[in-house]
């Protein structure tokens, strides 16, 4: 296949942030004027435009102007049939899961249904600038089938699995242990490593998995040992309660998915603001990720995660951010980024002292402050890392597949082109620090509109109006 490149602005991680502080630059690579050559979906040169091009000197140039380039967008933790239930009025998560998600989710076992809400789904990822995604789908099989069939014919790197619940849900909602392994392992068989497709072994939550759909996945597991696990964990003090008189012989959340030997690299925990400073530990020993979800801890009125304790250096947790759609009100992980700044503010006025002297950690606050590039190294590279996927994607490296988005800083609501021009003069050449105030002011005044276009494996498959 003929090479095609790409010539803009683009910006991309080399490192994470937070071991760079005070000079976050130092983690990150731009080139103003760059040029990102592909061949069949993967990037095969990437640099300075005067560098790489006279290296393809037959490869069809798109240019893109007056915009960002940033590797896809990562999404950890996002529910695929919650796509219509976005915005639903006054729970906490227990009850709200049982007025308004299970109800909604049933109706994915009709395929008609389940084209029809998949399409909306995948629709906005692309909208929003989100390539990649670990899905939550539901326990039926129909459902996981449509999710996987869309996937693949977008041609994007998904990671999905059935996902199984057998306790505190309706009976019409419900999975037997064995009906969970046995579709499990039908989709394992046919759609794991099929095209971009991976899968994960999902059992929805602790509070609704007995003993047995637990054992279930630790066969799954240990018969497919690559296969991702995807979970949530410690979201809402009353899940939290119920999961340990479900569990009552385990002392916290994260040992009822240790005692079924579930936690390890490729295990993700959704949410985990009630880990306590132990939990923190024992993911940071194992190699496991949390999803940082804010809109959908701040929606749902979860609580504050603990990013500046999570990305402690002594026991660094691997972090992705999630919209957690329809648990958060939004798509876009712009968004997210928007309330993920507001938690870490609103976590520092406990770690400042000013509320308990003996609380203050100068230290743990600073880590909370979401900065433009801590915020678009989780999107991206931090992301890809956490979920065990930065072989394929996160980055601008040769060899990964050629995911990416192109922003615009001038679009958004009224405001942000008024402020954009604060920072940025037109026609002036954009450095890396306006690149910075530019993507800042993105994340916390603008949305998704900022997303021009989304590129998967180079090809643009979303091009606003
Ligand atoms: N815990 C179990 N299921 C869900 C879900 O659908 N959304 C959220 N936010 N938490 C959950
Ligand atoms: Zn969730």
């Amino acid at each position: 296949m003929a090479e095609t490149a790409v010539r803009g602005t683009f910006l991309d991680f080399i490192d994470d942030p937070w071991k760079h502080v005070g000079d976050e630059a130092a983690a990150t690579r731009f080139h103003v004027d760059g040029l990102l050559v592909v061949e069949d979906g993967i990037i095969t040169d990437f640099g300075p435009y005067a560098e790489v091009s006279p290296r393809h000197p037959d490869a069809v140039v798109t240019e893109i102007t007056d915009r960002i380039i940033l590797p896809g967008f990562i999404d950890g933790h996002i529910h695929l049939p919650q796509t219509r239930v976005l915005g639903a009025y006054g729970e906490q998560l227990l009850p709200w899961l049982q007025k308004w998600v299970f109800p909604e989710e049933h109706r994915y076992a009709d395929r008609a249904y389940a084209e029809e809400g998949t399409k909306h789904f995948f629709d906005n990822l692309l909208a929003s600038g989100t390539t990649t995604a670990q899905a939550f789908t539901t326990g039926n099989l129909t459902c996981n089938e449509v999710f996987f069939e869309e996937a693949s014919r977008r041609n994007m790197r998904m990671i999905g699995g059935l996902t199984g619940i057998d306790r505190h849900v309706p009976d019409y909602f419900a999975n037997t242990p064995e009906q969970f392994y046995d579709d499990s392992k039908t989709l394992i068989e046919k759609w794991h490593g099929t095209g971009r497709n991976l899968y994960a072994i999902t059992p929805r939550f602790g509070f609704g998995a007995s003993n047995e759909l637990l054992a279930a996945c630790q066969k799954l597991k240990l018969e497919f040992p690559d296969l991702w696990i995807n979970t949530h964990i410690s979201e809402n003090p009353a899940e939290i309660h119920g999961v340990l008189a479900l569990h009552d012989d385990c002392h916290d959340y994260l040992g009822v998915y240790e005692k079924y030997d579930l936690v390890g690299p490729k295990f993700t925990g959704g949410h985990g603001v009630w880990l306590s400073d132990d939990e923190f530990r024992r993911f940071s020993d194992k190699g496991a990720a949390v999803a940082f979800c804010p809109s959908s801890n701040l929606y749902l009125g979860s609580g504050l995660f603990r990013l500046g304790k999570a990305l402690d250096p002594e026991h660094r947790v691997l972090v992705s951010v999630g919209t957690d759609m329809g648990g958060g009100n939004r798509f876009s992980l712009l968004n997210s980024l928007e309330d993920g700044y507001k938690v870490g503010m609103l976590n520092n006025t406990i770690l400042d002292g000013s509320i308990v002297p003996s609380e203050q950690n100068l230290a743990e606050s600073e880590r909370n402050k979401l900065s433009a590039f801590r915020a678009f190294y989780l999107l991206t590279r931090g992301g890809a890392e956490s979920l065990y996927i930065d072989e394929f994607v996160g980055s601008f490296d040769i060899g990964k597949e050629a995911d990416f988005v192109a922003l615009d800083w001038t679009a958004g609501p009224p405001a942000a082109p008024w402020h954009a021009s604060l920072l940025h003069e037109d026609g002036d050449e954009l450095t890396l620090e306006t690149v910075s105030d530019l993507l800042f002011g993105i994340m916390m005044v603008s949305d998704e509109r900022a997303v021009d276009e989304t590129w998967v494996a180079g090809e643009r498959a979303y091009k606003k109006a």
